[in-house]
């Protein structure tokens, strides 16, 4: 997730940027930079690593003018270098940009057939040339916004300057949040409210496919039609801090709330509904090179390990490959069979976890082919590996991770589409068949998040309990595991996940009328034998919450409590099921007044072995 800031008004442009930019912190980032407009000429500053580099480099060269615009880059498409780093400029043009364009390639390919030269790996910068194109063949800056931004297929909250109409700031809003602040006839754009709370708290937020032209100390809303649009302000009442987490009462919520967002970001780009396939832009291996593989290891921790668990099922599922699942701190000691035959997966959300970088070091060293799946670009993982898959979730803070752990089940469904169509173990019409089923997953994890209620009444109903299990079968089983390490680490009441199969052979002897029993039973193949399952633990006195599929009435019938889940086939219904115990465990531990963001004994990245 990127900052945008943008500024027009009496006041110096640039500190009212970099206070905005700092406010922006939180959300992470690996570069950033400024551009001002003064007496008509347009200058940009940028800096890599932390906004103190770029505050270092302003009072060398400082920047004047009271209209300007700054970014912090979270990086999406292409490494934190200054090159990477916005503003970017095409001819007259400059633009900061956060959001993804699904298809800059083909418009970079159009552009640099028409004479434009790209400094950088980003998609963003395609944006300032192709408004500088259409400047060509139109009368005014925001008609050749318009007309650029028709063009892009993607998500993107943008502010514009050019030299040409210096007078004039733009900002178009479509798929990633923007906010226009107005003090009488200063005006101020943020991507969240944090950047510019303490200039003014009379707030307009922007829509999708609106645009503000700010011009002479007034600003016009319209749309990409150029219709006027009558926009009305509100007066926010929230803290900095507060707007920081956009207004939920802790990160790990907002994240959580962030999912469906964060799985458009994942799949952005990377779909071929035509060919039924998907393209993983830097996972640097063609079909030929993807089936040279015997087998797969998939290597992980906490969290990961169990997205790795579910990628075992889904790649032997629908690929037919073998897959090894393993956990990397046991992995690097083990004097593991890996060879040049091998693909290892090392999965990670921060990129930084010492056991899995030793784990792929260690796979390394016996020639295995290494791809990453991980959140932080050019991390430590991702910069070690010969190719990666990138799951966009923007800033997990949050310790317990939610989001990154939905995005990395979203990476591995794709990865599985990818490896399925250069064997042929998936056709055409499966692969379309899944990519279906993925565009409907946004809205369904929307759907999902409305249980909370429902939810916040099982929590209620157990919250003396000290102990837990979760029981799934298949790839419910890695859930399971999942939901319970969730409940262990944020609430601090024992949880275990096992295989529903495995209660005969010890953890039946648990069951006793205090401790909750999440029995995960999605409408699959395992799901008669889920329903016995859960007459084991009902006819032993046992409590059972009962996750089922929407519409099984059946299922749940002499459960304590059920919960319908939207079903989402097989393969995704797992993401959605997730969502639900993410829920479960937060609010267990809401109720029992824990730090959600900031549980005990936990760090966000175990860096250290
Ligand atoms: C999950 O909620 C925990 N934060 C933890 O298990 C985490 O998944 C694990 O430490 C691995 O971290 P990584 O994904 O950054 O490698």
């Amino acid at each position: 997730m990127c900052g945008i800031v943008g500024y027009m008004g009496n006041q110096d442009a640039t500190p009212v940027i970099m206070n905005g930019l700092r406010m922006l912190e939180y959300r992470g980032y690996d570069s950033a930079g400024i551009c001002t407009m003064d007496s008509g000429e347009v200058e940009i500053r940028r800096s890599s690593g932390k906004l103190v580099n770029l505050e270092r480099l302003l009072k060398e060269q400082p920047l004047y003018g009271n209209i300007g615009i700054g970014h912090t880059r979270w990086a999406t498409h292409g490494k934190p270098t200054v090159a990477n780093a916005h503003p970017h400029k095409g001819g007259s043009v400059v633009v900061v940009h956060n959001g993804i364009i699904e298809n800059y390639l083909l418009l970079k390919d159009e552009l640099s057939n028409k004479g434009h030269k790209f400094l950088s790996e980003t998609d963003s910068e395609i944006i300032s040339h192709l408004i500088d194109e259409k400047l060509k063949s139109t009368t005014s800056l925001e008609e050749a916004v318009q007309q650029a931004l028709k063009e892009l297929q993607g998500a993107y909250a943008l502010c514009i300057l050019c030299h040409k109409d210096n007078k004039t700031m733009i900002a178009a809003k479509s798929g990633s949040p923007m906010v226009v602040g107005i003090k009488g006839n200063e005006f101020f754009v943020a991507s969240d409210m944090p950047a510019i709370i303490s200039n003014t708290r009379e707030m307009v937020i922007m829509e999708d496919g609106e645009m503000a032209v700010f011009r002479n100390g007034e600003v016009k809303f319209c749309t990409l039609d150029g219709e006027d649009i009558n926009k009305t302000s509100r007066i926010v009442d929230w803290s900095p801090l507060k707007a920081e987490k956009n207004g939920y009462p802790n990160f790990m919520l907002k994240e959580i709330n962030e999912q469906p967002q964060a799985i458009r970001n994942v799949v952005a780009g990377r779909l071929r509904e035509d060919k039924g396939d998907v393209f993983l832009e830097e996972l640097g291996l063609n079909n030929s090179g993807l089936n040279a593989f015997e087998r797969l290891c998939l290597v992980a921790c906490g969290t990961s390990w169990h997205a790795a668990m579910a990628g075992k099922y889904l790649i032997e599922e629908h690929c037919r490959i073998p897959v090894d699942v393993e956990i990397a701190s046991e992995f690097r000691y083990r004097n593991p069979l890996i060879s040049e035959k091998t693909l290892l997966i090392a999965i990670s959300q921060s990129g930084e976890t010492a056991d899995t970088l030793a784990a792929l070091r260690e796979a390394r060293s016996k020639n295995a082919h290494i791809v990453s799946i991980c959140n932080v670009v050019d991390s430590s993982i991702p910069r070690e590996s010969d190719g990666v898959i990138y799951t966009r979730a923007g800033l997990e803070i949050g310790v317990a991770s939610t989001k990154a752990f939905t995005t990395q089940l979203v990476a591995l469904y794709l990865l599985t589409i990818r490896l399925g169509r250069a064997n042929g173990a998936i056709d055409l019409k499966k692969g379309q068949e899944m990519l279906a089923a993925l565009n409907k997953l946004p809205a369904q994890v929307e759907k999902t998040l409305e249980l909370d209620s429902q939810i916040e009444e099982i929590a209620c109903e157990y919250l003396t309990s000290w102990d837990a299990i979760y029981l799934g079968r298949g790839i419910s089983y890695a859930i399971a595991l999942e939901g319970a390490l969730k409940l262990k680490e944020i609430s601090y009441i024992h949880a275990d996940g096992y295989p529903a199969g495995e209660m005969k052979h010890g953890p039946i002897a648990l069951i006793d009328r205090e401790m909750p029993v999440f029995i995960l039973a999605p409408n699959d193949r395992h799901i008669v034998k889920v329903r016995s399952n859960m007459e084991e633990v009902i006819t032993r006195g046992g409590k059972v919450v009962a996750l089922c599929s929407e519409g099984d009435n059946e299922t749940g019938k002499r459960a304590e409590f059920t919960l319908q889940i939207p079903w989402a086939g097989e393969a995704l219904s797992p993401v959605l099921f997730t969502v639900a115990l993410q829920l479960i465990a937060y609010n267990f531990a809401i109720l029992k007044g824990k730090d959600v963001d900031q549980p005990r004994n936990l760090a966000k990245s175990v860096t250290v072995e």
